[in-house]
């Protein structure tokens, strides 16, 4: 009797404990975390830190609705769910770190109010001041806003504390990205100008401030969801077309530096569904740690009348004789 208590007891245990164990990646399949929960990290980016990667995304929760004063575009939208983070040492198995920025639930009057827009969040770490450097698109629920928001933890999941939100050199900024030189200095890339026209802009030392160095880049081109990544010596550049939440063709521009001037190329993606994309939107460019040649293709798959459900394509990119390509698999894991 008591062996069979304590086997019972072992089993339960064992059940509680058990964590969802993911043997690849699986692009536009349900992604679940270590507690077997569907990853909600939407628009993400990845910072990796101690040998560790953090996924920071949008948390997209509830009913989508679209904004019934808007019908010039499809303004699908769910309130405002904050940043999410998540940790993993292998880019397969994510460990859910909890809320990195938390929305506001009473003040209408602030960004992060759930009322609002806040999109593609994305992390570096200052070495300067030890700090990690939380920037993200901020909005009002019509996209008039178009600013870009900015906060700051001493830890990498967070909580992270908003610091502000600006328009940088009095431009608008909508989809955007950072990216981190070699020389540590960092940069915002975003869409300006109405969507028509791309900008960057060197952050101040502290990286939480724009400075008067910005650059128009993919001028007039329409380009959006910015990720930049580096190989070698040059600078690559991923973005979508402006087609709101349906996807497009994907097309990349390279530079010799990250102030420009860039050269617009064509399409990363290969094979079946290249020009949509996979049907999904760019989001992230993530350099595997060691190897100098091996990327991963973040993109986000979005279910525009459900965008809690939407999901994942994550894809290997390799840059052969200086050209970014990414291919399909229906499954993979990182080397
Ligand atoms: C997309 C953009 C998304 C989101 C959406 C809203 O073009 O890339 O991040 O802002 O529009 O419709």
């Amino acid at each position: 009797m008591k062996k069979y208590f304590s086997f019972l007891l072992m089993t339960s245990l064992l059940s509680a404990f058990a964590q969802q164990k993911n043997e690849a990646i699986f692009p536009g399949k349900i992604w679940k975390d270590q507690s077997g929960i569907p990853i909600n990290a939407h628009g993400g980016g990845i910072l990796y830190f101690h040998k560790t990667y953090y996924w920071f995304g949008e948390i997209k929760k509830g009913k989508t609705n679209r904004a019934p004063d808007i019908s010039s575009w499809e303004d699908y939208r769910v309130n405002a769910g904050g940043v999410s983070c998540y940790s993993s040492k292998d880019l397969v198995n994510w460990k859910y770190e909890g809320v990195a920025l938390a929305p506001n639930k009473t003040d209408s009057t602030s960004d992060l109010h759930t009322s609002r827009v806040i999109e593609r969040p994305k992390v570096i770490y200052n070495a300067g001041t030890h700090r990690f450097v939380m920037w993200m698109h901020i909005d009002k629920y019509d996209y008039s806003y178009a600013r870009a928001g900015v906060a700051v933890s001493d830890k990498p999941a967070g909580p992270y504390h908003y610091l502000k939100s600006v328009s940088p050199n009095g431009q608008m900024s909508r989809d955007m990205t950072l990216f981190k030189d070699d020389d540590g200095k960092a940069y915002l890339i975003y869409s300006s100008e109405d969507n028509k026209t791309m900008q960057v802009c060197l952050l101040s030392a502290d990286y939480s401030s724009p400075t008067a160095a910005y650059n128009r880049i993919l001028i007039g081109d329409n380009r959006e969801a910015p990720a930049m990544f580096k190989c070698q010596h040059t600078y690559y550049l991923i973005t979508s077309l402006c087609t709101g939440w349906d996807p497009n063709k994907a097309l990349y521009a390279s530079a010799d530096s990250v102030m420009g001037a860039w050269t617009m190329h064509d399409n990363p993606c290969t094979g079946p569904d290249a020009d949509s994309t996979y049907h999904a939107q760019s989001a992230f460019v993530i350099p595997v740690a060691g190897k100098n040649n091996d990327f991963i293709f973040m993109a986000d798959k979005w279910n525009k009348t459900d965008l809690e459900h939407s999901g994942y394509i994550w894809l290997p990119l390799k840059v052969i004789g200086g050209k970014p390509v990414i291919r399909w698999k229906n499954s993979w894991t990182p080397e």
